[in-house]
């Protein structure tokens, strides 16, 4: 028998699973299960059609480098959209700036290959992304939390963190956020804090990695397009590295994101991305150009927020007649998530057994914490991915799972208070 842990890199034994894969497995094994899990877009709102039009028209042949090997840093046309996709986000940018990624995961793993050594300090959103804490981990980095206020990250956590770990003799690299309905929590930014963030930057010598899969999924009856202006429209030193997606808006399945960032750094992604896949797909980076071109996306893009918008509000009714003030929440203004706090005594990390039980999935708070304090009553309950009276169904389930929970508990501590 090989014993195959003796062959494992160090870097290797210090992967950790996704949480979120890790309960989406559990889910799937239960028929019926409602996933409020996974923060998969809608597939009813995928443009079939549309796909399969283009796709055909790029597998005549008479273009042979649709199905050839492309450049590391993306399909030219495709480059050049993407310009313009940044300029209407006030975000001025050089194709030079601009290199194309397999999903925005894979952004992520590269600006942690090319900016972090292990035991350099990562500042996070507490909680944060799953996936930025993987890739984060994986390149040794040590993260630290930073609390976040109904408006996002907390400045004066911000300062009096980074100082604690400089007094620490701690190399501060990064600052990670995701400002625009944020995963997990929904929250926004202001706009007064993400022009403080860049002079915050400047001052302390620190880069920012700016996560943006979800900024074009405002819901216009709490936000608008100006509220999710990035960070880096006012990054005039260029401390800012923002990463965005066509996964939330076009399809997960394409696998077509992008990273703009000032020039040297994306020479170091591009060299990073070589070694990993050559490049992006070259059959779904002309998909996703054609669907630019022809306005698919800018005609999309209205429905697509009404349709998450409406889930959302799906989602908070049947929270508000089920559960009443028993779970707590904010509103989110865009994007997939509501950040749920549960009623004590419960533990979401134990809870989620019953919750499966009773035919209802999420992820649990603990998840998206790096460090464990205060996570224990947190459920992100994503209203993205099933249809709406599935998301009614899996609340009501989570209600009662929650209510025979909180009665057991009660039982129990009568049971104590009687001995
Ligand atoms: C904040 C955030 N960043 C990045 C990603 C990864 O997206 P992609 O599909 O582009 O890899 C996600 C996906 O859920 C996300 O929520």
């Amino acid at each position: 028998m090989v014993n195959y842990e003796a062959f494992l890199s160090n870097a290797a034994g210090h992967m950790q699973e996704s949480g979120i894969r890790k309960i989406a497995a559990v889910g799937l094994k239960v028929p019926d299960l409602v996933p409020l899990a996974a923060g998969f877009p809608s597939a009813e709102m995928f443009m079939w059609d549309a796909f399969r039009e283009i796709t055909a028209s790029q597998l005549t042949g008479s273009d042979p480098a649709a199905l050839q090997y492309g450049q590391t840093r993306g399909y030219a046309p495709l480059l050049g959209a993407l310009t313009e996709i940044m300029a209407a986000r006030g975000v001025k940018t050089r194709e030079s700036e601009l290199i194309v990624t397999t999903g925005s995961q894979q952004g992520l793993d590269l600006v942690a290959r090319v900016l972090v050594d292990p035991g350099d300090v990562v500042l996070v959103e507490l909680p944060s992304y799953t996936g930025a804490i993987s890739a984060f981990r994986n390149a040794g980095a040590t993260m630290v939390g930073v609390r976040q206020e109904a408006d996002g990250i907390d400045l004066g956590d911000l300062d009096r963190i980074l100082a604690q770990q400089r007094a620490a003799g701690r190399r501060v690299r990064l600052l990670y956020v995701v400002p625009n309905f944020q995963n997990p929590t929904g929250l926004l930014i202001s706009a007064a804090k993400r022009r403080q963030l860049v002079e915050w930057a400047a001052r302390e010598n620190v880069l920012i990695v700016e996560d943006d899969p979800y900024g074009a999924l405002f819901f216009d009856d709490l936000s608008t397009e100006a509220d999710t202006r990035p960070i880096k429209a006012d990054d005039s030193e260029g401390r800012v590295v923002y990463l965005s997606s066509f996964s939330k808006t076009l399809a997960p399945g394409f696998r077509v994101a992008w990273i703009v960032a000032p020039e040297v750094l994306t020479s170091h992604f591009e060299v990073a991305k070589q070694a990993i896949d050559i490049c992006a797909g070259a059959l779904d980076q002309r998909v996703v150009f054609q669907a630019l071109k022809q306005g698919l996306l800018a005609a999309h893009l209205p429905e697509l927020r009404r349709h998450y918008q409406s889930k959302r509000t799906a989602m908070e009714e049947t929270l508000r007649a089920e559960l009443g003030s028993l779970v707590t929440w904010q509103t989110p203004r865009g994007g997939f998530f509501v950040w749920a706090e549960l009623p004590a005594p419960i533990d979401t990390d134990r809870f989620i057994e019953r919750a499966v039980k009773h035919g209802v999935a999420y992820v649990t708070g603990s998840a998206f914490f790096v460090e464990g304090a205060g996570s224990g009553r947190w459920a992100r309950l994503s209203f993205s991915f099933p249809p709406a009276d599935r998301i009614r169904e899996g609340v009501r389930r989570l209600a009662a799972a929650v209510r025979e929970e909180i009665g057991q508990e009660a039982a129990a501590a009568a049971g104590v208070a009687r001995a």
